[in-house]
């Protein structure tokens, strides 16, 4: 069992208005250190903590297919309702402060000028009206901070909704189409790879590379979501000089998309391979945050619930895609535990690695189809906080509740100090400490089954 790697540090870090205020006050003590001025170039001085808010995607798909009666047919006034609900629920006090638009506002390109037309049917206010909208409003009263706007392209000739709308992709256009998207008011772009070109490693990246340059041309701080399906963004390649996904973007995609309990599955077992290579700056991206009020896949609200659990601890990307106007309370208290958040956001961004069981496997040990016993189905995750205290993530995605075991091997792989005699265990659902271990350490949590998890922080206590 190898000891947990510490994030890989970053070399820049900027304060900037996308943190919930708490980390923005450790953050400004950090930037008033290290901040030199606004560099154009990655480290771009975002991603100090992996990005919150909203993701169109799964709530809306491209906008075209969920008719009439759909909730995003009226898209513009959808995401207005969207922002007003993140705002007025508290969601942006907590840090969900990015409102981004996926695919479906583009419809074209304009022949005489080759630039990107938006589709005024969906947005009669157009991409600048709707972002100037969004930004005109502080994430709450009093933050003194505004609401974030975030749009998409792609790499390609062609979007992937091609199929159900004419949609031309960025390819040949990279810098023409930044530019506008940045005009319009976005300060996160993400920028998928249908209809691609090159799907080569050295091609994929050198064709990114043409959009972060252009970001980074515009002088601006602009947020760049890499959306490559594949965890070879991730790590450094010197055979073909790539230095890894913090040399290109602030976050990127690693995995297919994620639209149901089983393929979230498979994205926390590519997360488990490419942890080690996320830290401050740059953040491997498992995919959104999926719920049932979704036009595009979904899962039950418990698993949701751990999901978030485990992207909270990963740290990832916390970006709700689904239908907030129509979710549960149930659904509200999953996102907005705040205790969770902290860990999401800890200025450390020391990532959690997977200690204990393998690549897991959903559905997993149980009739109606699942994949029959024994099959992988419980994991323990751990990671390192700020303040010299841990966390940690048990997944259960066994037919029924389990208890799992971090063992004294486990504990060792944590690296806790030999000065720690003891540990105050605080659950993290329950929000309450609920076990004082001293050692030698090991902890067992009953875990709820079919896409289930618990998390709990570690605080070295002297007893
Ligand atoms: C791809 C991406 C998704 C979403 C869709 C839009 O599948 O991986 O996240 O952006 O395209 O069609």
């Amino acid at each position: 069992m190898t000891p947990l790697l510490p994030g890989r540090g970053a070399t820049t870090l900027l304060l900037h208005g996308c943190q919930p205020p708490q980390y923005q006050r450790v953050l400004g003590v950090l930037a008033a250190i290290v901040f030199t001025p606004l560099a154009a170039s990655l480290p771009n001085g975002l991603a100090a903590t992996p990005a919150m808010g909203y993701s169109s995607w799964n709530d809306c798909g491209s906008m075209r297919n969920n008719g009439p009666n759909g909730w995003c047919w009226d898209t513009e006034a959808h995401i207005q309702n969207v922002t007003e609900y993140f705002i007025s629920s508290g969601l942006t006090k907590l840090g969900y402060v990015r409102i981004n638009i996926d695919e479906g506002w583009l419809k074209g390109r304009d022949n005489a000028t080759g630039n990107m037309m938006e589709d005024f049917g969906k947005f009669p206010s157009g991409m600048k009206g709707m972002g100037d909208w969004i930004k005109q409003h502080d994430t709450y009263a009093g933050s003194g901070e505004k609401m974030h706007y975030g749009l998409y392209s792609c790499r390609g000739t062609v979007q992937c909704g091609s199929k159900t709308y004419s949609a031309v992709g960025s390819y040949g256009h990279e810098a023409a189409d930044v530019d506008w998207m940045v005009a319009a008011g976005a300060d996160y772009l993400k920028i998928d790879s249908c209809g691609a070109t090159n799907y080569s490693h050295a091609g994929s990246f050198a064709q990114y590379a043409k959009f972060r340059d252009a970001m980074n041309a515009t002088g601006k701080q602009v947020w760049f979501s890499l959306c490559g399906w594949h965890h070879w963004y991730s790590n450094p390649d010197p055979s073909i000089g790539y230095k890894g996904g913090a040399s290109l973007g602030n976050s990127w995609r690693i995995a297919g998309d994620g639209q149901t309990w089983t393929d979230l599955t498979q994205c926390m077992n590519t997360q488990a391979e490419v942890a080690s290579f996320n830290g401050p700056g740059g953040w491997s991206d498992p995919d959104l945050l999926v719920g049932p009020e979704v036009y595009i896949g979904g899962q039950t609200d418990e698993q949701a619930r751990a999901q978030f659990t485990m992207w909270s601890l990963f740290p990832a990307n916390l970006l709700i895609s689904q239908n907030v106007l129509a979710w549960t309370p149930y659904a509200l208290e999953t996102y907005s535990n705040e205790e969770l958040v902290a860990i999401n956001q800890d200025p450390l961004g020391s990532p959690a690695k997977r200690i204990v069981g393998g690549d897991l496997e959903f559905p997993c040990g149980g009739g109606g189809g699942q994949i029959a016993a024994p099959c992988n189905s419980s994991n323990v995750w751990g990671r390192q906080l700020s303040g010299g205290k841990f966390a940690l993530g048990f997944v259960n995605n066994a037919g029924s509740a389990a208890k799992i075991t971090c063992d004294g091997s486990c504990f060792d792989a944590l690296n806790i100090s030999s000065s720690v005699a003891a540990l105050k265990v605080r659950d993290l659902w329950a929000h309450a400490d609920v076990a004082t271990l001293t050692r030698p350490f090991t902890f067992t949590a009953a875990v709820n089954g079919s896409g289930f998890a618990a998390a709990y922080k570690l605080t070295p206590s002297s007893l």
